[in-house]
């Protein structure tokens, strides 16, 4: 299957990590590619590294964010091709201190930022008479398997899943296809502050070759690693004796 070329690209959280090396990667297969994040100097220096990228600066978990981030994509390109919906944060629940209020903050990026993100590029994908048309959300096999003190993340994954699949079926008669991304662990910022062993960890460049090299497939889902898949697959085929014997396991020792 081909690589995408000569596309109009949207990634968000694009600043490090997965949304970092995707845009990298894109550019250099020759896709114009805009980048969002809330770190405009990254987003700069990236853009100046190359012709093919463009920085659009923004903040997705502001809830009013829509309409000036449609404003300025508008101003770089009238369509779409293809959006990534990758920005995201983690934080865990300590149940003996909990800070209730970050069950807000992750939900704000990893689910509503994305939905803002898509209502700000859906008249842009629309406006496309190209049959490429694609919408990618960056989930987590997080949301496959219930995983200790992951309460926020997890279930902000699990939300922003659901809402893809959903608008899979809603954009199936426009012909916009809709991917979720499902990967395990990879090695980027985000996973860095883990304190938990990481099993089957991939380096980032790893998960963006996997992933750049399914796109053009548009699947339903694109899972990664192959080991992780197997393991959480049986965990979510057997819930009762994952929450009972595995999760409890997966807690921090200290
Ligand atoms: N790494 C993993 O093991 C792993 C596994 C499964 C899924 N994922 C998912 O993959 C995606 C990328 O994660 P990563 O590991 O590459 O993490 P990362 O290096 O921390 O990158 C997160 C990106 O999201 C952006 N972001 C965060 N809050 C934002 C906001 N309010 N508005 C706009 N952008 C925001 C960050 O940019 P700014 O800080 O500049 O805003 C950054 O560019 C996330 O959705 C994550 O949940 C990661």
């Amino acid at each position: 299957m081909a690589l995408p070329h000569g596309e109009i690209i949207w990634i968000t959280g694009a600043s490090s990590g997965i949304g970092l090396e995707l845009a990298k990667k894109l550019a250099a297969l020759g896709n114009q590619v805009l980048v969002t994040a809330r770190n405009a100097q990254v987003l700069e220096a990236l853009a100046a590294e190359s012709d093919q990228i463009i920085a659009v600066p923004a903040d997705l978990a502001q809830p009013d964010c829509i309409d000036s981030l449609q404003h300025q994509l508008r101003q770089h390109v009238s369509y779409l091709d293809r959006i990534i919906l990758n920005a995201g944060t983690c934080e865990y629940l300590d149940i003996n201190a909990p800070d209730w209020l970050m069950m807000e903050r992750v939900m704000e990026v990893n689910f509503y930022g994305a939905v803002r993100s898509l209502a700000a590029a859906l008249p842009l994908l629309e406006s496309n008479a190209d049959a490429a048309r694609h919408v990618v959300a960056v989930g987590s096999q997080a949301s496959r398997v219930i995983f200790p003190r992951a309460e926020a993340y997890g279930a902000s994954k699990a939300a922003l899943t659901y809402f893809m699949e959903a608008l899979a079926v809603d954009l199936a008669a426009q012909n916009i296809k809709v991917t979720v991304v499902q990967p395990g662990f990879v090695e980027t910022p985000l996973t860095s502050k883990n304190d938990f062993p990481m099993p089957f960890l991939v380096p980032v460049n790893e998960a963006v070759d996997h992933i750049v090299k399914r796109l053009a497939s548009k699947p339903a889902f694109i899972r990664f690693p192959l080991a992780m898949n197997w393991v959480l697959g049986v965990g979510s085929l057997l819930p009762g004796l994952w929450r009972r014997w595995v999760a409890p396991q997966l807690t921090r020792s200290t």
